[in-house]
Parts: C-alpha cells; structure tokens; sequence
C-alpha cells in the first residue's frame, strides 16, 4: 500500500498516478498548494460530486484503510473524512474519542501515530498544540494530513473554502474577501488567507481589537503583495463584499472567560447587515455557528455554508485519492 515515494520503488500493477503533485504526501500547510495543484485537486471534486451524486460511491480506494485520530471535538472535519473513505470504497480506524485509547495511559504522541501506521495507509489528524501534525509527519511512514493544528492551520477547511468560492461565483480572481469574527484563533481564516494569497484578491479582516489577525499570517497577504484592510465594523464594507467568512469565537482558546464575553456577540450577520450586501456575494463559515450568522439569513441564496460543509465531502474524497495516488 502507499509509503511515501524514495527514490528507487519499484511499481507493480496499475503505476500511481501522480498529475496532482499530492501521491504520498503530508498534507500538513496551505504553503505546500499552488494554482496548478488547486486546480487540479478542484477537477477532481467536481468528478466526485458527480459520481456520488449519480451513484453514491465507487471502489477507487478498496483496499486502503484510513486512520482518523481526533484529539479535539469535530463533526463536520471528521465525519466528512469517514465518509469520503467509505465512499470511495475504502475502510476507517475511527478514533475521535481519544480517552478511550491509550492516550489515557499517557502514550505519546509519536507512539500512537507509529500504532496506526501499522494498520492504516493514511492518518488524519486533530491535535490542540500547534504544529502537532508536523511532527506526527516527522514520525510517519505514512503520509499525515492535518485537520486543524490548534490555533495554526486547518488546511483541508481552506481547500473546500476556496473550492466553495469558486463554484459559487465562477472565479477566485478579482474578488474582494473580508473575513470577519476570531480571526486571532481561528485556524481556518489562518489557513484561507494564506491560501487567497495565491490569487488577485482584496481581503478585509474584521474583527475587535482583541481578536485581530496575528502578525505573521499579515505579514504573508502583506508580502505576496495583496491589497489588506482592517476595519472594527462590517457595514465598512459589505456593499463591496463578494464574499463574507464568518467565523465563531473561538471559546474553548480563550484563558480568561470574561474576555470571551466581552467579544462573544461583537457581530451578527442580520437581515439587516445583507440588505446592504450586493445580490451576487456569498456569505460562509466553516461551521458550528454560535449567534455569529441569524437563522433568518439560512433562506437567503446567498447564505452558502451549507453548501460549503458539503462540499467538503467531495474535496476530502478527492485528496484521499490524489494522495493515494488514484488522482
Ligand atoms: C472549524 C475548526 O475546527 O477550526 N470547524 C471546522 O473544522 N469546520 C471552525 C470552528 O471550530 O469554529
């Protein structure tokens, strides 16, 4: 089954298919993607939209078996990656309880992840310290693809992000982004602005003073050249918006709780709020809202984070295959 490529396998049967750059892979920074691979890996997705929608799965990854260690809560991150697996006709080691495994008897980190390469192809992992994946993938035979590294990175919530914005509006060129709540702990926004650097876009980030962007993802979008703004309040911009991130304080970061108070209901994308929004913009958040987005707006046809949640299925499906090296 797949090992990370060295120089000198030799292989029988049907040859990987290495087009998306991913065969064998950690998938651990949005810093690793480039246009050509997005691309790619997009294609893809849209092909296993169509083939779930048409016949619900196939057996392109029979035979592979994936390993999900989540030591964090997780519904949508983990349960997508379970089911883009069995979609694909492969099999899961499911482990998002982590205290009933033998991390409880105190088993490091490096130790469980040496455990499951034994048995799985593929690890996803969840992990509350920053840069935890990088060093699971430091350790690993196995390719490691990071699903949220504390407050860091949550690559694969950027990919679906990115594929979401461009299958609503039809370009990712062009478009002004604001990203609006936590953007201090939020690990998705971390990893999409890092991402939209590769493309023509404006960003704004939103938020009060205690939850503003940290410095060295700035720096990033500031060094790649892209035009930033910071603003206290929406109505600043949303008449030019074409696409408003939303994302939930962070409560579960925050040391001290009355700071969280102090911020939990800083914003509420109302009825109001849209009205002054254009017609053609999107308005996502990677998922579970708090108070941060009025139910009022789930109607709206502009409100895609329902759509965005589910195509996270179709991009998991299509890493899952392009790492394994079936896309
Ligand atoms: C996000 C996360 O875990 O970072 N959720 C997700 O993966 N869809 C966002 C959040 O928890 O607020």
């Amino acid at each position: 089954m797949a090992t990370k490529p060295s120089n000198g396998i030799k292989t029988v049967g049907l040859a990987p298919n290495l087009q998306s750059g991913f065969y064998g892979q950690d998938i651990i920074s949005v810093r690793q993607f480039t246009r050509e691979n997005l691309a790619h890996l997009f294609k893809v997705a849209d092909e296993m939209r169509a083939v779930t929608k048409r016949v619900g799965s196939t057996d392109l990854l029979k035979g592979f078996v994936l390993a999900v260690l989540f030591y964090e809560p997780s519904t949508r991150t983990s349960s997508s990656f379970v089911a883009a697996m069995s979609r694909l006709g492969g099999s899961v080691i499911p482990i998002n309880e982590v205290k009933f495994s033998s991390v409880t008897k105190g088993e490091s980190l490096p130790d469980t992840i040496r455990t499951l390469e034994s048995y799985a192809d593929l690890i996803v992992l969840r992990h509350p310290e920053v840069g935890a994946s990088q060093v699971a993938a430091e350790y690993a035979r196995k390719p490691i693809i990071n699903a949220g590294d504390g407050v860091g990175e949550h690559p694969t919530q950027a990919l679906l992000d990115l594929y979401t914005i461009e299958s609503e509006l039809g370009t990712i060129d062009g478009l002004h982004v604001a990203m609006v709540g936590d953007l201090r702990y939020g690990r998705t926004v971390h990893s999409l602005a890092r991402l939209l650097c590769l493309y023509d876009v404006r960003m704004t980030f939103v938020s009060p003073e205690i939850l503003r962007l940290p410095l060295d993802v700035m720096n990033e979008v500031k060094d790649a050249g892209r035009p930033v703004r910071e603003t206290y309040d929406v109505h600043d911009v949303i008449s030019d918006l074409d696409v408003l991130y939303v994302t939930r304080v962070q409560r579960e970061r925050f040391a001290d709780q009355s700071q969280y108070e102090s911020v939990a209901d800083y914003y509420v994308v109302d009825p109001e709020l849209m009205s002054k929004a254009k017609e053609r913009m999107v308005v996502m958040h990677p998922l579970p809202r708090t108070n941060e987005i009025s139910y009022a707006i789930d109607s709206d046809p502009r409100a895609a984070y329902f759509r965005q949640m589910e195509n996270g299925l179709y991009i998991r499906m299509a890493l899952l295959a392009a790492v394994l090296g079936k896309a």
